[in-house]
Protein backbone atom coordinates (compact mmCIF):
# COMPACT_ATOMS: atom_id res chain seq x y z
CA UNK A 1 0.00 0.00 0.00
CA UNK A 2 1.35 3.48 -0.52
CA UNK A 3 0.21 6.36 1.08
CA UNK A 4 0.30 9.84 1.04
CA UNK A 5 1.16 12.12 4.38
CA UNK A 6 0.01 15.66 4.91
CA UNK A 7 3.68 16.64 3.00
CA UNK A 8 3.52 14.72 0.51
CA UNK A 9 5.87 12.11 1.25
CA UNK A 10 4.66 8.81 -0.19
CA UNK A 11 5.47 6.06 2.43
CA UNK A 12 4.96 2.66 1.61
CA UNK A 13 3.01 -0.07 3.86
CA UNK A 14 4.23 -3.35 3.89
CA UNK A 15 1.70 -6.23 4.72
CA UNK A 16 1.53 -10.39 4.51
CA UNK A 17 4.81 -12.44 5.40
CA UNK A 18 7.14 -12.48 1.81
CA UNK A 19 7.09 -8.47 2.22
CA UNK A 20 7.82 -8.68 5.84
CA UNK A 21 10.63 -11.07 4.98
CA UNK A 22 12.04 -8.46 2.75
CA UNK A 23 11.26 -5.24 5.44
CA UNK A 24 13.42 -7.16 8.33
CA UNK A 25 16.17 -8.82 5.79
CA UNK A 26 17.35 -6.58 3.12
CA UNK A 27 20.36 -4.93 3.46
CA UNK A 28 19.55 -1.60 1.61
CA UNK A 29 16.77 -0.85 3.99
CA UNK A 30 18.14 1.07 6.72
CA UNK A 31 16.76 1.10 9.72
CA UNK A 32 18.53 4.38 11.52
CA UNK A 33 17.39 6.46 8.26
CA UNK A 34 14.13 5.24 8.87
CA UNK A 35 13.92 6.92 12.42
CA UNK A 36 15.59 9.09 11.10
CA UNK A 37 12.14 10.73 9.01
CA UNK A 38 10.36 10.75 12.74
CA UNK A 39 12.54 14.02 13.24
CA UNK A 40 10.62 16.23 10.68
CA UNK A 41 13.24 19.14 11.60
CA UNK A 42 16.42 16.90 10.16
CA UNK A 43 14.42 16.47 6.55
CA UNK A 44 14.44 18.01 3.33
CA UNK A 45 10.75 17.81 2.60
CA UNK A 46 10.92 18.96 -0.69
CA UNK A 47 12.57 15.86 -1.58
CA UNK A 48 10.02 13.66 -3.68
CA UNK A 49 10.99 10.56 -1.30
CA UNK A 50 11.49 12.53 2.16
CA UNK A 51 15.42 11.75 1.56
CA UNK A 52 17.25 13.59 4.31
CA UNK A 53 19.39 16.42 3.10
CA UNK A 54 21.61 16.12 4.77
CA UNK A 55 23.64 12.37 5.83
CA UNK A 56 23.07 12.96 9.69
CA UNK A 57 21.55 9.41 10.65
CA UNK A 58 22.57 8.10 13.96
CA UNK A 59 25.99 6.45 14.35
CA UNK A 60 24.94 3.12 15.12
CA UNK A 61 28.13 1.00 14.40
CA UNK A 62 29.05 3.68 17.73
CA UNK A 63 26.54 2.82 19.59
CA UNK A 64 26.44 -1.08 18.70
CA UNK A 65 30.41 -1.22 20.40
CA UNK A 66 30.19 0.79 22.83
CA UNK A 67 27.24 -1.40 24.36
CA UNK A 68 28.55 -4.54 23.77
CA UNK A 69 31.57 -3.11 25.96
CA UNK A 70 29.36 -1.69 28.76
CA UNK A 71 26.18 -3.58 28.49
CA UNK A 72 26.99 -6.97 27.86
CA UNK A 73 26.20 -9.90 30.03
CA UNK A 74 29.13 -9.90 32.03
CA UNK A 75 28.75 -6.08 32.73
CA UNK A 76 25.22 -6.66 33.65
CA UNK A 77 25.55 -9.68 36.33
CA UNK A 78 28.43 -7.10 37.69
CA UNK A 79 25.90 -4.30 38.52
CA UNK A 80 22.92 -6.77 39.23
CA UNK A 81 23.45 -6.16 43.20
CA UNK A 82 23.18 -2.29 42.89
CA UNK A 83 19.85 -2.70 40.29
CA UNK A 84 18.43 -4.49 42.78
CA UNK A 85 18.96 -2.48 45.70
CA UNK A 86 17.65 0.49 43.71
CA UNK A 87 14.51 -1.96 43.37
CA UNK A 88 14.50 -2.55 46.88
CA UNK A 89 14.89 1.08 48.10
CA UNK A 90 12.23 2.21 45.58
CA UNK A 91 9.32 0.29 47.14
CA UNK A 92 10.64 0.72 50.78
CA UNK A 93 10.04 4.28 50.07
CA UNK A 94 6.42 3.55 49.40
CA UNK A 95 6.07 2.32 52.52
CA UNK A 96 3.11 -0.60 53.69
CA UNK A 97 0.12 0.54 51.96
CA UNK A 98 -1.45 3.10 49.78
CA UNK A 99 -2.34 3.85 45.96
CA UNK A 100 -0.15 4.91 43.42
CA UNK A 101 -0.20 6.18 39.48
CA UNK A 102 1.26 2.91 38.33
CA UNK A 103 2.50 4.10 34.72
CA UNK A 104 4.31 6.93 35.95
CA UNK A 105 6.03 5.89 39.37
CA UNK A 106 7.39 2.55 36.80
CA UNK A 107 8.27 5.14 34.54
CA UNK A 108 10.26 6.83 37.09
CA UNK A 109 11.72 3.30 38.37
CA UNK A 110 12.90 1.85 34.74
CA UNK A 111 14.51 5.11 33.99
CA UNK A 112 16.94 5.01 37.28
CA UNK A 113 17.78 1.65 36.80
CA UNK A 114 18.61 2.09 33.02
CA UNK A 115 20.22 5.34 34.33
CA UNK A 116 22.16 2.95 36.72
CA UNK A 117 23.42 0.64 33.87
CA UNK A 118 24.64 3.48 31.86
CA UNK A 119 25.87 6.31 34.20
CA UNK A 120 27.66 5.88 37.74
CA UNK A 121 25.77 4.88 40.18
CA UNK A 122 26.04 8.53 42.34
CA UNK A 123 24.43 9.99 39.08
CA UNK A 124 21.51 7.43 39.01
CA UNK A 125 21.25 7.87 43.07
CA UNK A 126 20.73 12.02 42.62
CA UNK A 127 16.94 12.18 42.32
CA UNK A 128 17.27 15.72 41.40
CA UNK A 129 19.55 15.08 38.60
CA UNK A 130 17.66 12.22 37.61
CA UNK A 131 14.53 14.42 36.91
CA UNK A 132 16.55 17.52 35.40
CA UNK A 133 17.90 14.92 32.58
CA UNK A 134 14.41 13.53 32.23
CA UNK A 135 12.56 16.94 31.87
CA UNK A 136 15.60 18.26 28.93
CA UNK A 137 15.52 14.91 27.41
CA UNK A 138 11.24 15.21 26.95
CA UNK A 139 11.69 18.99 26.11
CA UNK A 140 13.85 17.68 23.06
CA UNK A 141 11.57 14.59 22.02
CA UNK A 142 8.42 16.52 22.27
CA UNK A 143 6.78 16.85 18.74
CA UNK A 144 6.53 20.17 18.68
CA UNK A 145 4.21 22.59 16.01
CA UNK A 146 3.83 20.67 12.84
CA UNK A 147 3.91 24.61 11.03
CA UNK A 148 6.86 25.62 12.45
CA UNK A 149 9.81 23.69 12.13
CA UNK A 150 12.54 25.97 12.59
CA UNK A 151 11.47 26.85 15.87
CA UNK A 152 10.97 23.13 16.44
CA UNK A 153 14.87 23.04 15.13
CA UNK A 154 16.19 25.70 17.59
CA UNK A 155 14.16 24.19 20.46
CA UNK A 156 15.57 21.32 19.67
CA UNK A 157 18.72 22.43 19.23
CA UNK A 158 18.56 24.60 22.83
CA UNK A 159 17.94 22.18 25.10
CA UNK A 160 20.12 19.43 23.31
CA UNK A 161 22.95 21.72 23.53
CA UNK A 162 21.54 22.39 27.76
CA UNK A 163 21.17 18.22 27.69
CA UNK A 164 25.13 18.13 26.74
CA UNK A 165 26.51 20.87 29.22
CA UNK A 166 24.42 19.45 32.11
CA UNK A 167 25.93 16.35 31.91
CA UNK A 168 29.11 17.18 30.83
CA UNK A 169 29.80 19.30 34.09
CA UNK A 170 28.05 16.08 35.94
CA UNK A 171 30.04 13.70 34.93
CA UNK A 172 33.54 16.03 35.01
CA UNK A 173 32.48 16.44 38.99
CA UNK A 174 32.03 13.26 39.65
CA UNK A 175 35.55 12.12 37.65
CA UNK A 176 37.06 14.78 39.73
CA UNK A 177 35.74 13.09 42.94
CA UNK A 178 35.59 9.49 42.00
CA UNK A 179 38.04 8.87 39.63
CA UNK A 180 39.85 5.64 39.74
CA UNK A 181 37.84 4.29 41.89
CA UNK A 182 34.88 2.88 39.47
CA UNK A 183 34.31 0.50 36.89
CA UNK A 184 30.78 1.64 35.24
CA UNK A 185 30.01 2.45 31.81
CA UNK A 186 31.74 5.81 31.49
CA UNK A 187 35.10 5.10 33.72
CA UNK A 188 35.37 2.16 30.86
CA UNK A 189 34.68 4.51 27.81
CA UNK A 190 36.77 7.28 29.20
CA UNK A 191 39.78 4.69 30.03
CA UNK A 192 39.58 3.54 26.26
CA UNK A 193 39.79 6.75 25.02
CA UNK A 194 36.20 7.74 23.88
CA UNK A 195 35.58 11.43 24.22
CA UNK A 196 32.84 12.75 26.05
CA UNK A 197 30.34 13.74 23.64
CA UNK A 198 29.92 10.19 22.07
CA UNK A 199 29.68 9.02 25.75
CA UNK A 200 27.30 11.44 26.61
CA UNK A 201 25.11 10.81 23.29
CA UNK A 202 26.05 6.85 23.87
CA UNK A 203 24.28 6.95 27.64
CA UNK A 204 21.31 9.15 26.75
CA UNK A 205 20.75 6.87 23.43
CA UNK A 206 21.21 3.62 25.83
CA UNK A 207 19.15 5.10 28.56
CA UNK A 208 16.02 5.94 26.52
CA UNK A 209 16.00 3.37 23.66
CA UNK A 210 13.67 1.39 25.73
CA UNK A 211 12.31 3.21 28.56
CA UNK A 212 8.99 3.57 27.34
CA UNK A 213 8.63 -0.25 26.54
CA UNK A 214 10.19 -1.14 29.29
CA UNK A 215 8.29 0.58 31.90
CA UNK A 216 4.96 0.37 30.26
CA UNK A 217 5.68 -3.23 29.72
CA UNK A 218 5.93 -4.02 33.85
CA UNK A 219 3.00 -1.39 34.16
CA UNK A 220 0.96 -3.05 31.38
CA UNK A 221 1.54 -6.76 33.29
CA UNK A 222 0.08 -5.39 36.92
CA UNK A 223 -2.80 -4.79 35.19
CA UNK A 224 -3.35 -7.71 33.15
CA UNK A 225 -2.84 -9.72 36.57
CA UNK A 226 -5.53 -8.16 37.78
CA UNK A 227 -7.91 -8.54 35.26
CA UNK A 228 -7.03 -12.00 34.50
CA UNK A 229 -6.92 -13.61 38.16
CA UNK A 230 -5.71 -17.11 37.31
CA UNK A 231 -2.78 -15.81 35.97
CA UNK A 232 -1.79 -14.10 38.61
CA UNK A 233 -1.74 -16.88 40.72
CA UNK A 234 0.20 -19.27 38.10
CA UNK A 235 2.72 -16.39 37.53
CA UNK A 236 2.94 -15.50 41.66
CA UNK A 237 3.82 -19.53 42.52
CA UNK A 238 6.52 -19.83 39.57
CA UNK A 239 7.91 -15.97 40.70
CA UNK A 240 7.60 -17.99 44.69
CA UNK A 241 9.20 -20.86 43.63
CA UNK A 242 12.42 -19.49 42.76
CA UNK A 243 12.30 -17.30 46.12
CA UNK A 244 12.27 -20.39 47.95
CA UNK A 245 14.70 -22.49 46.00
CA UNK A 246 17.45 -19.70 46.79
CA UNK A 247 16.26 -19.17 49.99
CA UNK A 248 15.25 -15.47 48.86
CA UNK A 249 12.79 -12.79 49.97
CA UNK A 250 11.80 -9.45 48.43
CA UNK A 251 15.19 -7.73 50.16
CA UNK A 252 17.63 -10.45 49.32
CA UNK A 253 16.68 -10.97 45.79
CA UNK A 254 20.42 -11.17 45.08
CA UNK A 255 21.25 -14.75 46.59
CA UNK A 256 18.99 -15.36 43.43
CA UNK A 257 22.26 -16.78 40.63
CA UNK A 258 22.38 -13.95 38.03
CA UNK A 259 21.75 -16.70 35.76
CA UNK A 260 18.90 -18.14 37.17
CA UNK A 261 17.19 -14.35 36.16
CA UNK A 262 16.98 -16.40 32.01
CA UNK A 263 16.11 -19.37 32.83
CA UNK A 264 13.07 -19.61 36.08
CA UNK A 265 10.53 -17.79 35.08
CA UNK A 266 9.42 -19.19 31.89
CA UNK A 267 5.32 -18.22 32.51
CA UNK A 268 6.46 -14.63 33.42
CA UNK A 269 8.49 -14.54 30.07
CA UNK A 270 4.83 -15.65 28.45
CA UNK A 271 3.22 -12.95 29.58
CA UNK A 272 5.34 -10.02 28.65
CA UNK A 273 5.57 -11.05 25.26
CA UNK A 274 1.28 -11.89 24.80
CA UNK A 275 1.72 -8.09 26.02
CA UNK A 276 3.88 -6.92 23.49
CA UNK A 277 2.13 -9.04 21.05
CA UNK A 278 -1.42 -7.43 21.83
CA UNK A 279 -0.58 -4.03 22.73
CA UNK A 280 2.33 -3.12 20.50
CA UNK A 281 0.69 -1.77 17.55
CA UNK A 282 4.26 0.41 17.01
CA UNK A 283 5.07 1.00 13.06
CA UNK A 284 8.50 0.11 12.23
CA UNK A 285 10.51 2.35 9.67
CA UNK A 286 13.19 2.17 6.87
CA UNK A 287 14.68 4.05 4.22
CA UNK A 288 15.88 2.31 1.07
CA UNK A 289 19.34 3.80 0.90
CA UNK A 290 20.41 1.56 -2.32
CA UNK A 291 18.57 0.87 -5.68
CA UNK A 292 15.18 0.50 -6.85
CA UNK A 293 13.87 -3.00 -5.80
CA UNK A 294 10.59 -4.87 -6.13
CA UNK A 295 8.28 -6.66 -3.58
CA UNK A 296 5.61 -8.56 -5.80
CA UNK A 297 5.53 -6.49 -8.01
CA UNK A 298 5.41 -3.18 -5.72
CA UNK A 299 8.23 -1.16 -6.54
CA UNK A 300 10.64 0.35 -3.54
CA UNK A 301 12.04 3.09 -5.30
CA UNK A 302 15.49 4.40 -3.96
CA UNK A 303 15.05 6.82 -0.67
CA UNK A 304 11.91 5.84 -0.92
CA UNK A 305 10.30 5.52 2.84
CA UNK A 306 9.35 2.16 4.22
CA UNK A 307 6.89 0.67 7.47
CA UNK A 308 5.90 -1.99 8.71
CA UNK A 309 2.91 -2.00 11.38
CA UNK A 310 3.81 -4.89 13.80
CA UNK A 311 -0.42 -5.14 13.93
CA UNK A 312 -0.27 -6.80 10.48
CA UNK A 313 1.17 -10.50 11.97
CA UNK A 314 0.65 -9.42 15.33
CA UNK A 315 -3.69 -9.30 15.37
CA UNK A 316 -3.51 -11.85 12.40
CA UNK A 317 -6.68 -14.28 13.07
CA UNK A 318 -4.70 -16.57 10.40
CA UNK A 319 -1.42 -17.14 12.97
CA UNK A 320 -3.30 -16.28 16.42
CA UNK A 321 -7.08 -17.89 15.62
CA UNK A 322 -10.31 -15.70 16.12
CA UNK A 323 -9.58 -13.61 18.95
CA UNK A 324 -6.04 -12.64 18.31
CA UNK A 325 -7.11 -9.41 20.80
CA UNK A 326 -7.64 -11.73 23.69
CA UNK A 327 -4.78 -12.75 26.88
CA UNK A 328 -3.75 -16.10 26.00
CA UNK A 329 0.11 -16.32 27.33
CA UNK A 330 2.29 -19.10 25.43
CA UNK A 331 0.42 -19.06 22.34
CA UNK A 332 3.47 -17.60 20.74
CA UNK A 333 6.18 -19.72 22.68
CA UNK A 334 4.15 -22.95 21.27
CA UNK A 335 4.61 -21.53 17.52
CA UNK A 336 8.27 -22.85 17.45
CA UNK A 337 10.47 -21.99 14.69
CA UNK A 338 7.66 -20.38 12.64
CA UNK A 339 7.91 -17.71 15.81
CA UNK A 340 10.36 -15.59 13.71
CA UNK A 341 8.57 -13.62 11.65
CA UNK A 342 5.16 -14.24 13.38
CA UNK A 343 5.97 -12.42 16.39
CA UNK A 344 8.14 -9.39 16.30
CA UNK A 345 7.56 -7.62 19.05
CA UNK A 346 11.79 -7.81 19.47
CA UNK A 347 13.06 -6.88 16.27
CA UNK A 348 13.30 -9.60 13.61
CA UNK A 349 16.11 -10.24 10.74
CA UNK A 350 19.12 -7.42 10.51
CA UNK A 351 18.37 -5.89 13.69
CA UNK A 352 16.99 -7.50 16.90
CA UNK A 353 16.65 -5.41 19.77
CA UNK A 354 20.02 -4.68 20.81
CA UNK A 355 18.79 -4.15 24.68
CA UNK A 356 16.09 -7.38 24.89
CA UNK A 357 18.76 -8.54 27.75
CA UNK A 358 19.15 -5.58 29.93
CA UNK A 359 15.00 -5.41 29.45
CA UNK A 360 14.05 -8.84 30.10
CA UNK A 361 16.53 -8.49 33.34
CA UNK A 362 14.84 -4.95 34.95
CA UNK A 363 10.97 -6.64 33.95
CA UNK A 364 11.72 -9.70 35.87
CA UNK A 365 13.48 -8.26 38.61
CA UNK A 366 11.15 -5.53 38.91
CA UNK A 367 7.85 -7.46 38.65
CA UNK A 368 9.59 -10.56 41.05
CA UNK A 369 10.07 -8.05 43.88
CA UNK A 370 6.78 -5.42 43.53
CA UNK A 371 4.36 -9.08 43.50
CA UNK A 372 6.43 -10.66 46.28
CA UNK A 373 6.18 -7.88 48.77
CA UNK A 374 2.88 -6.31 47.95
CA UNK A 375 -0.24 -7.53 47.67
CA UNK A 376 -1.40 -5.55 44.71
CA UNK A 377 -4.17 -4.60 42.15
CA UNK A 378 -5.49 -1.96 39.77
CA UNK A 379 -8.53 -0.86 41.08
CA UNK A 380 -11.47 1.47 39.10
CA UNK A 381 -13.13 4.42 40.37
CA UNK A 382 -14.91 2.70 42.98
CA UNK A 383 -11.58 1.38 44.23
CA UNK A 384 -12.94 -2.09 43.35
CA UNK A 385 -10.30 -4.32 41.09
CA UNK A 386 -10.00 -3.62 38.09
CA UNK A 387 -12.92 -6.06 35.93
CA UNK A 388 -11.77 -5.21 32.31
CA UNK A 389 -8.77 -3.61 30.16
CA UNK A 390 -8.46 -0.13 30.22
CA UNK A 391 -8.25 1.11 26.60
CA UNK A 392 -5.05 1.53 25.22
CA UNK A 393 -3.45 4.17 22.71
CA UNK A 394 -2.34 2.56 19.90
CA UNK A 395 -1.09 5.88 18.51
CA UNK A 396 2.15 5.52 19.40
CA UNK A 397 5.28 4.33 17.90
CA UNK A 398 5.83 2.22 21.09
CA UNK A 399 3.89 -0.33 23.75
CA UNK A 400 0.90 1.55 23.95
CA UNK A 401 -0.24 3.31 26.65
CA UNK A 402 -3.59 3.73 28.17
CA UNK A 403 -5.81 6.39 27.00
CA UNK A 404 -7.10 7.52 30.39
CA UNK A 405 -4.22 7.72 32.79
CA UNK A 406 -4.08 7.83 35.95
CA UNK A 407 -4.23 4.24 36.09
CA UNK A 408 -4.35 3.63 40.18
CA UNK A 409 -2.42 0.33 41.73
CA UNK A 410 -3.46 -0.46 45.36
CA UNK A 411 -1.01 -1.95 47.47
CA UNK A 412 -0.29 -4.10 50.83
CA UNK A 413 2.96 -5.70 52.52
CA UNK A 414 2.26 -9.19 52.40
CA UNK A 415 1.90 -10.73 56.45
CA UNK A 416 5.19 -12.43 57.25
C1 LIG B 1 10.29 -4.05 26.47
C2 LIG B 1 11.37 -3.44 26.03
C3 LIG B 1 11.77 -3.32 24.57
C4 LIG B 1 11.09 -3.65 23.43
C5 LIG B 1 9.69 -4.25 23.30
C6 LIG B 1 11.95 -3.34 22.31
C7 LIG B 1 11.61 -3.55 20.98
C8 LIG B 1 12.46 -3.33 19.90
C9 LIG B 1 12.11 -3.58 18.52
C10 LIG B 1 10.77 -4.06 18.00
C11 LIG B 1 13.20 -3.28 17.78
C12 LIG B 1 13.31 -3.37 16.24
C13 LIG B 1 13.03 -2.05 15.60
C14 LIG B 1 12.94 -2.13 14.10
O1 LIG B 1 13.12 -3.21 13.52
O2 LIG B 1 12.67 -1.09 13.50
C15 LIG B 1 14.23 -2.83 18.68
C16 LIG B 1 15.48 -2.42 18.29
C17 LIG B 1 16.38 -1.83 19.14
N1 LIG B 1 16.27 -1.72 20.52
FE1 LIG B 1 14.77 -2.36 21.66
N2 LIG B 1 13.12 -2.81 22.78
C18 LIG B 1 13.05 -2.79 24.16
C19 LIG B 1 14.03 -2.36 25.03
C20 LIG B 1 15.23 -1.82 24.64
C21 LIG B 1 16.22 -1.30 25.56
C22 LIG B 1 16.15 -1.29 27.10
C23 LIG B 1 17.23 -0.82 24.80
C24 LIG B 1 18.47 -0.21 25.40
C25 LIG B 1 19.51 0.15 24.78
C26 LIG B 1 16.89 -1.07 23.39
C27 LIG B 1 17.68 -0.74 22.30
C28 LIG B 1 17.38 -1.06 20.98
C29 LIG B 1 18.25 -0.72 19.86
C30 LIG B 1 19.59 0.02 19.92
C31 LIG B 1 17.61 -1.21 18.70
C32 LIG B 1 18.12 -1.11 17.25
C33 LIG B 1 18.77 -2.43 16.87
C34 LIG B 1 19.42 -2.39 15.50
O3 LIG B 1 19.55 -1.35 14.92
O4 LIG B 1 19.83 -3.44 14.98
N3 LIG B 1 15.66 -1.66 23.35
N4 LIG B 1 13.76 -2.88 19.98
Amino acid sequence: MILKTTRNIRVTVLSGPKAASVFFNHKNLSLDRGYMMMIPENVDWRDVEGMPSTPNGIDLASFYSRFKLVLGPEKLEQRSFSVLRNIDKFYQKMGEHGTIDLFHAHHDLVLQLLMRNTFPDEIADDERIVGYVDGLYNAIDSPGMARLPIYNRLRKYFYGFKLYRALDEILKNWQEEKSGEETNSIKVLLDRGDGIEGIISFAIGATYAGLLNTSRLISWVVVHLTVYPEWRMKVLGEIRELLNKYNATPETLDRIPFRAWDTDLPLLDMTANEILRSHGHGVLLRQNIGEAFDIDGCMISKNACVVYPMHDVHHNPRLYGPTPQAFSPGRIESMGDEKQLNFVAWGSGRHPCTGRHMAQLIYRQVLTHLLTRFECEVIDKSQNPLQSLPVADHNSLHLSPPINTPIIMKYQVYDT
